[in-house]
């Protein structure tokens, strides 16, 4: 098993990429504290753990609330007084828009949520980490690479903001604390079939531009990103830090988001 002994927080586990870790990473032998804005869906992903003969805790916390975030890693203090793995999975799009298009709201809960919640979840984290080092993983996207999305989707500037964010939080932490024995790095999927992708999926326009563009021709699975979560998660990754690995079936070095602006 690849996580045994560890312990670690996975954020937005009652659904999607979120849960899928929660569950793989549990399977691999680690106690996993599942953090959620939505109690009953992380409850569920708990009792999904539990049934498969893992070990979990189920936290409603919403990330964009530093004092909802300092309990959830007091709680992790209090049971098992250390951390080893830090998912920050937890993440909104938003809906679709320029700069000049996104209300002021939306901007701010994009970013509220997907940067100013892995800042929290960092802060708590390291404390606890202290003592043996530990690794950090931030959920970013390939919309930190590009301008915009595909046909269907246009500018999504409050998200690809956000997720661009991130990749300098990563590279910062992992600078801060190497010497620590802390690693911190990003994991950028494209489309991953999710409940947060499932509007997009209605689009022919969408799903053939982009499967059409993408050199493995399809959309990526959850369980794909929580693979490469528990890789980073691993000690096969002990010399890994600062990094960004991209899962997306090849679809930004096909320049995929140019291309699918052409008619196919
Ligand atoms: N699905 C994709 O195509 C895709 C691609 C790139 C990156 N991502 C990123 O992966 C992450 C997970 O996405 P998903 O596709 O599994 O989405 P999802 O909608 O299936 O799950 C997201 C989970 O995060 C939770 N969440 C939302 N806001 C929260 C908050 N403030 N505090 C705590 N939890 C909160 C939701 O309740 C939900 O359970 C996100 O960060 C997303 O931006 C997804």
């Amino acid at each position: 098993m690849r996580l045994e002994g560890k312990v670690a927080v996975v954020t937005g586990a009652g659904n999607g990429i979120g849960r899928c870790a929660g569950l793989r990473f549990a399977r691999e032998g680690a106690t996993v504290f599942l953090a959620d804005v939505d109690g009953a869906a992380v409850e569920a992903t708990q009792r999904a753990v539990s049934d498969a003969g893992g070990a979990a805790h189920a936290v409603a916390c919403d990330v964009s609330d530093p004092d909802q975030v300092a309990a959830l890693f007091e709680r992790v203090d209090g049971e098992v007084g250390r951390l080893d793995v830090l998912y920050n999975n937890a993440g909104t799009a938003g809906p679709p828009g320029g700069v000049t298009d996104v209300d002021v709201a939306t901007w701010n809960r994009v970013i509220d949520i997907n940067v100013n919640g892995a800042f929290h979840c960092i802060r708590g984290a390291i404390p606890l980490m202290s003592a043996g080092g530990g690794s950090i993983i931030n959920q970013a996207s390939v919309a930190a690479l590009v301008g915009g999305g595909p046909p269907a989707v246009g500018p999504v500037a409050a998200y690809t903001t956000a997720k661009s964010a991130l990749l300098g939080l990563t590279r910062s932490v992992a600078y801060q604390f190497g010497e620590r024995g802390v690693r911190c790095n990003a994991l950028l999927p494209g489309t991953i079939d999710t409940a947060m992708t499932q509007p997009l999926m209605d689009s022919e326009a969408y799903v053939d531009g982009v499967v059409k563009a993408t050199p493995l021709q399809r959309f990526g699975r959850p369980e794909e990103v929580a693979s490469t979560a528990l890789f980073l998660a691993s000690d096969e990754a002990s010399f890994i830090t600062g990094e960004s690995i991209v899962l997306d079936g090849g679809f930004v070095i096909a320049q995929g988001p140019v291309y699918t602006r052409m008619a196919l």
